[in-house]
């Protein structure tokens, strides 16, 4: 009987890659309300356009639009990067453009986690160019420490070290965005699905 089969939490499958978890989902959930609390002050009577960059950013974006009280309009982009490193080097392409005109607007730019800086640099340099009357950034994740590219940043949800990380959104090889926590893969989980050199999004 169905019944009588052992009985697996629905995320077992996926714990088992994990080796350790960064950020609780309690403590997430706790920071985004707050981000979204601190927004709707900053941007009163702004109408303000939160446009989000794909895939990465879609949790998070989902979170952070309900913690926000005030009247806001929503976009989002898609990008990716090709290099002879994804992380170091590289090209960026828009692979989604805005459906929204930014000028006049009073744009936060909302990404998942800002590493290098390399993909940033790209987007803000285009949406610059549309005249917007203001644009901020506004990250779940911010990666100091492999910053090449001195960028502000007004709105950062938490510090990461120097690991790659996955979950609440974010992917290795496309897999583990559904956790709802933050955490870093085990080895073997990464030896199994070694990247070729290619598309990083
Ligand atoms: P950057 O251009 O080096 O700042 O890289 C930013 C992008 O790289 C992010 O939007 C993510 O898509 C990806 N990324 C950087 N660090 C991580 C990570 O730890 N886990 C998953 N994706 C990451
Ligand atoms: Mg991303």
């Amino acid at each position: 009987m169905a019944s009588e089969l052992p009985q697996r939490n629905a995320l077992d499958e996926l714990m088992e890659d994990i080796a350790e978890v960064l950020i609780s989902q309690e403590q997430i959930q706790a920071r985004v309300a707050a981000m979204g609390a601190q927004i709707s002050a900053d941007y009163a009577g702004k109408d303000p356009l939160l446009v989000g960059v794909l895939r990465g950013v879609f949790m998070f974006m989902a979170d952070l639009v309900r913690a926000i009280t005030i009247p806001i309009m929503v976009d989002f982009i898609g990008i990716t990067r090709y290099g002879p490193s994804a992380r170091t080097q590289g090209v960026v392409r828009f692979t989604k453009d805005l459906e929204m005109s930014i000028q006049g607007r009073h744009v936060l730019f909302i990404e998942d986690v800002i590493d290098t800086g390399l993909s940033l640099r790209y987007i803000l340099r285009s949406l610059e160019t549309r005249d917007p009357a203001s644009l901020k950034v506004c990250a779940l994740f911010s990666k100091p420490h492999t910053r090449l590219f001195d960028l502000e940043i007004a709105y950062t949800g938490f510090v990461l070290p120097d690991r790659f990380v996955v979950g609440y959104g974010l992917d290795y090889d496309e897999r583990y965005r559904n956790l709802p926590f933050v955490g870093v893969l085990k080895e073997e989980a990464i030896t199994r699905r070694r990247l070729p050199v290619g598309p990083h999004a």
